[in-house]
């Protein structure tokens, strides 16, 4: 199952998505943390050691990867939304999966996925939807159950939800200050993207009193809201170098993650594969429609395997949805 922390720069995204990482570490045997902000962060919140391959610079290697025995594509390229087919190789969100084992940075029961941070030429020349189809590709070829946890530490605002990202997670979780800005965001999601409106939540932070969680609930709506973590003198010592002042912090965010953790499995275990396909292939056509198929000057769409389907590649890896299991 799958969570995307969303948000305003500066709201606590990092922060958040890195403390619940660390909360499920704790609970359960293994965690996949996604870097899907290209100002990348994760890694340092989550105190990792050693190098992280970044995704977003090696979209054909990935994509070579996805592609695996698939007969229908031919020499034609692959897209971020490139549906799978049968024949592609597929990605499962455990710790012996050979593209985690390939690409994840590992340590403890944690495994780090990063999309990847601009290079110097990029500037002016690439957008970060360029960087993001690699992850597109990971997603759409990742066959975890509600036995995996894969947590998304997205990038600022509401870009998410031009690409097909917008329908890749079972559940987004805005993190809000009590600030007209930062809930704005929320509510320009909500008004962009009204058919995930059930599926999205938020939680209060850097929150100081009930007046605060009062101010978010009253922008965004009671029934969307999962929890406040409050503004926190601990995490400021943490930064200053008390490294045990974060174990105050976790206690201070307990009982949101205890709350996230519940809509999450709800949610996740609504998640229709079949509906997801069928978004994928309108987001597959409207790319190629739009603009690759001219830029690639070929058909992308033509003779595409319409068999696969995301039920029989998952019961032929005898992979059934089941509820985590606690460690
Ligand atoms: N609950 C909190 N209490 C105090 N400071 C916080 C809290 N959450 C985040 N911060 C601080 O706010 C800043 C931005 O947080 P960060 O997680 O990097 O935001 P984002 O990833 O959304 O850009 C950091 O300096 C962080 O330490
Ligand atoms: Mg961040």
């Amino acid at each position: 199952m799958r969570i995307a922390f969303l948000g305003k720069g500066g709201a606590g995204k990092t922060t958040t998505s890195s403390g619940f990482i660390q909360y499920l570490a704790k609970r359960f045997p293994f965690v996949v943390a996604v870097d899907a902000d290209l100002n990348a962060h994760l890694k340092g919140a989550l105190n990792l050691q050693g190098e992280t391959k970044q995704l977003g610079l090696h979209f054909d290697e990935v994509t070579d990867y996805l592609q695996g025995e698939r007969k229908d594509i031919g020499a034609r390229p692959m897209i971020g939304t490139t549906p799978p087919a049968v024949g592609s190789n597929f990605i499962t969100a455990k710790a012996n999966d050979a593209f985690i084992e390939k690409y994840a940075l590992k340590e403890g029961n944690i495994a780090l996925l990063t999309v990847g941070t601009y290079q110097q030429e990029d500037v002016g020349g690439s957008c970060y939807h360029e960087k993001l189809k690699s992850l597109a590709g990971i997603f759409h070829h990742m066959l975890d159950t509600s036995e995996d946890l894969v947590v998304a530490d997205t990038t600022a605002g509401t870009d998410n939800v031009a690409t097909s990202l917008s329908f890749a997670y079972d559940i987004n979780v805005f993190v809000l200050e009590p600030t007209e800005k930062s809930t704005q965001v929320f509510l320009d999601f909500e008004e962009i993207a009204p058919q995930f409106a059930d599926r999205t939540f938020v939680v209060g932070n850097k929150v100081d009193g009930e007046e605060d969680a009062e101010y978010i609930k009253s922008r965004a709506g009671a029934d969307k809201y999962l929890g406040s973590i409050p503004f926190s003198r601990n995490l400021k010592r943490f930064e200053q170098g008390e490294d045990e002042a974060i174990l105050e912090f976790q206690k201070e965010q307990e009982a949101t993650f205890d709350n996230i953790l519940a809509m999450w499995t709800e949610k996740a275990a609504q998640r229709d594969w079949t509906t997801y396909l069928e978004r994928l292939r309108k987001a597959f056509a409207w790319d190629c429609e739009r603009w690759y198929n001219d830029y690639y000057k070929t058909d992308l769409i033509k003779d595409m395997d319409q068999t696969f389907t995301y039920e029989k590649a998952l019961s032929e890896k005898g992979l059934a949805a089941k509820s985590p299991a606690l460690v």
